[in-house]
C-alpha cells in the first residue's frame, strides 16, 4: 500500500515537471530571410531581431527559443499556440491589429524600390507596366499593390524576399519593394552592381516594426516593459550602432 502510493506520488510529481518544463519556454518564430534583420548564417539565425529579442528576454528573465518557420507560417502558428511570439521585422498595421497583438514599436521603416542601372525608376508611380517582385502578405506587397492594383500580372509574388531580391539580381523581374534596410543592405551586399533606391514619402508611409503576439497575449505587458528599459538603457542602441552602423533616434522611437 505504501510502495503503491510512493509510486503514484512519484508518478504525479515527474507528470508535473514535465508540464512546467514545456510551459516555461517561450517559442519565438521568424522568417530567417530578411538581413539585416533574420538571416541564417550556417545553421544560426542572426541579425538584428536576434541580438534585440536576446536583450529584451534577457531583461524580462525568460527562457526561448527562436525557430525559423517561415512568414506565412507564422500567423497561424501564433493562432494556434505553437509559437508564443514572432520577430521577424513585422509592421504594425491596422489590419493585423484586428487578429494579434503587438508590443511597442521597437523600428521605423519605409519603403524603398530596389532595381538595377538602365530601369527607369524616379518614384513609385514608375512601378506601373514594369515586372515587380514583392514577397507574399508583406507591407511591401500591400504598397506595390496601391501602386500599379491588385492581382496585377506584372506583380510577381516570392515565398522570402531574399528569392525576390535574388530574381532582381538575375534580371528576372526589374524592381524589388521593400523594406528600406532590407534595401539598403543589398546594396552593400551586391557593391559591384548598379543597384539604384528609390524612396517616395508620398505614396510610402512611415511604419513601425513590433513583436508579434496571439491576442490577448499574457506576454505582452512583460515584453512591452522590457523592451521599453532595453531601448532606454542604451542596449538597443548598441544593437543598432551593430547592424546599422550609426545611432538610432531614441527620442523619436520612444514617442511612437
Ligand atoms: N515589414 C514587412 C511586413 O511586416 C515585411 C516583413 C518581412 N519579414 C521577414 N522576416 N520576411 O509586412
Amino acid at each position: 500500500m505504501r510502495k503503491s502510493l510512493l509510486v503514484l506520488l512519484l508518478v504525479s510529481m515527474v507528470a508535473l515537471l514535465a508540464a512546467c518544463g514545456g510551459g516555461d519556454k517561450i517559442i519565438v518564430g521568424t522568417d530567417a530571410a530578411f538581413a539585416p534583420f533574420e538571416s541564417l548564417d550556417g545553421e544560426d539565425i542572426v541579425g538584428f531581431d536576434v541580438d534585440l529579442l536576446a536583450a529584451v528576454m534577457e531583461e524580462a528573465g525568460l527562457e526561448y527559443e527562436l525557430n525559423n518557420v517561415g512568414w506565412d507560417p507564422i500567423f497561424p502558428s501564433l493562432k494556434n499556440g505553437s509559437i508564443d511570439v514572432a520577430i521577424s521585422g513585422i509592421t504594425i498595421t491596422e489590419e493585423r491589429k484586428q487578429e494579434f497583438d503587438f508590443t511597442r514599436p521597437y523600428f521605423e521603416s519605409t519603403h524603398m524600390i530596389a532595381f538595377y542601372e538602365g530601369t527607369d525608376i524616379q518614384s513609385a508611380n514608375d512601378l506601373e507596366g514594369k515586372i515587380i517582385g514583392v514577397q507574399t502578405g508583406t507591407t511591401g506587397q500591400f504598397a506595390a499593390e496601391s501602386i500599379v492594383g491588385e492581382s496585377n500580372p506584372n506583380l510577381q509574388l516570392f515565398e522570402t524576399t531574399a528569392l525576390a531580391l535574388a530574381a532582381l539580381k538575375q534580371g528576372n523581374i526589374e524592381a524589388v519593394v521593400t523594406d528600406i534596410a532590407v534595401a539598403s543592405e543589398f546594396v552593400k551586399n551586391n557593391p559591384n552592381d548598379n543597384v539604384q533606391l528609390v524612396s517616395d514619402a508620398e505614396n510610402f508611409e512611415a511604419e513601425y516594426y513590433g513583436l508579434m503576439l496571439a491576442d490577448g497575449s499574457e506576454l505582452k505587458e512583460t515584453l512591452d516593459t522590457a523592451l521599453s528599459t532595453v531601448i532606454e538603457n542604451g542596449k538597443y542602441a548598441e544593437i543598432f550602432q551593430k547592424w546599422f552602423g550609426t545611432s538610432p533616434d531614441v527620442e523619436s522611437l520612444l514617442n511612437q
